[in-house]
């Protein structure tokens, strides 16, 4: 009989609860925005935010359960994400969590939400490890190798903001509302990419690092000088020539960086024989799959901005041009969502990585300060 997991999502403003099957199935995956509490502030208000998980965390486990058809007795392990994020939204969905796997005399597993992001393309798609990833979030833009549940090497990071935050920022200085991303992006598909020259920071730079607040900081300017010379404002083509603009040069940015660590990762983690520290080759847990034999390097890109249409597609040509296999979850499993994080539960389960009840949510939880135990 395959596990079923309920998992619980509480880092940010959706309040999630999923639960998965050990066969891959998403019984059910229930979101929650907060949309309408944070709208007026133009942003997340950390407080706001745990307040109304704590309204709502009780309805959305009972609704995921019943769309699942499943009760708690058929439940065989909790999950939820214990950091990084707002740390009162996590406490809430990581308390629910372990009051249930108490209660029910159940494991937990608690989940680094962005591991959550890293795996799941191993939920949607049949992919082994290692492989290279572009994780690209509202808090995050991180290139990784990830080499197994728990290991992570950080091939690149942003030097300043992350490109979500940018994408959010932007959409606020051209008055497109929030979230930012899927405003932007809708605004882009409008508008000319040609008409702003923007720069994009970074760009054929050694190594693998990103920058952004330069990008936006350009966008900024460029906008304060169009309104000096038009008191009425943006024009509706100015925001959207804008927006294509930006989405143009954010998504040469991450492609450029991409194509770096390729080079990166095809020379440490795939042209080596016994290659990795710590990586297990052979180890079926590990590498069900065989891809260390095979050696065919795959590119995954996760988080909220891999739902941008644009940067799948620059991504997905890259992998063409440099050989790599491209894998990108759909785009409801990019955004936050529970189901990536039953799904990293369970493969924590797997390997018996078990936490106790007792075990620390984090405001900050950088990947890469993960071990082989999972825990820092
Ligand atoms: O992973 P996520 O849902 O939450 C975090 O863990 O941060 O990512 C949210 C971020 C936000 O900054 C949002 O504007 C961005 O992802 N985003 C997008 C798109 N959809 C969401 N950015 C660009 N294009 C999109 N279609
Ligand atoms: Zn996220």
């Amino acid at each position: 009989m395959e596990k079923i997991i309920l998992a619980i999502e509480t880092s940010c403003d959706e309040c999630a609860a999923a639960l998965v099957r050990g066969d891959k199935t998403i019984l059910s995956s229930v979101i929650h925005t907060q949309l309408e509490t944070h709208l007026q502030y133009g942003g997340v208000v950390p407080e706001l935010a745990a307040r109304a998980h704590l309204e709502t965390i009780q309805a959305v486990v009972t609704r995921a359960l019943t769309e699942a058809g499943c009760g708690y007795q058929d439940i065989n392990a909790v999950a939820a994400t214990i950091g990084p994020g707002l740390i009162g939204g996590v406490l809430v969905g990581a308390n629910f969590a372990k009051a249930v796997a108490l209660a029910r005399g159940l494991p937990f597993m608690g989940v680094n939400h962005l591991e959550g992001h890293a795996l799941t393309v191993r939920l949607t798609d049949d992919v082994a490890f290692p492989y290279l990833l572009l994780l690209v979030s509202g808090g995050h833009s991180q290139i990784l190798a990830v080499l197994g549940v728990g290991q992570y090497r950080q091939l690149g990071t942003t030097l300043d903001d992350a490109v979500g935050e940018c994408f959010d920022k932007v959409a606020k200085i051209l008055g497109l509302g929030f979230p930012g991303g899927p405003a932007v992006e809708a605004a882009a598909r409008l508008g000319q990419a040609q008409r702003f020259a923007l720069p994009t920071p970074m760009r054929g730079r050694p190594g693998c690092d990103l920058s952004f607040s330069g990008l936006k900081t350009a966008v900024r300017r460029q906008v304060d000088a169009l309104l000096n010379t038009q008191p009425k404002g943006l024009s509706p083509q100015d925001r959207t020539d804008m927006a294509a603009s930006f989405q143009r040069a954010a998504s040469d940015c991450l492609t450029d960086r991409v194509s770096q660590a390729m080079i990166v990762f095809r020379r440490d983690y795939i042209n080596q024989v016994g290659y990795q520290v710590g990586y297990r080759a052979g180890d079926p847990a590990h590498d069900p799959a065989g891809a260390s034999m095979r050696q065919e390097p795959t590119l995954v890109v996760a988080g909220g901005v891999a739902a941008n249409q644009t940067l799948r597609q620059d991504l997905a040509q890259l992998a063409r041009q440099q050989g790599f296999r491209w894998v990108a979850p759909p785009l409801a499993l990019c955004t936050d969502n529970a189901a990536m994080i039953g799904w990293a539960g369970l493969e924590r389960f797997r390997l018996g990585l078990i936490d106790p009840l007792t075990v620390p949510t984090r405001p900050r939880w950088p990947l890469d300060e993960m071990n082989e135990g999972g825990r820092a």
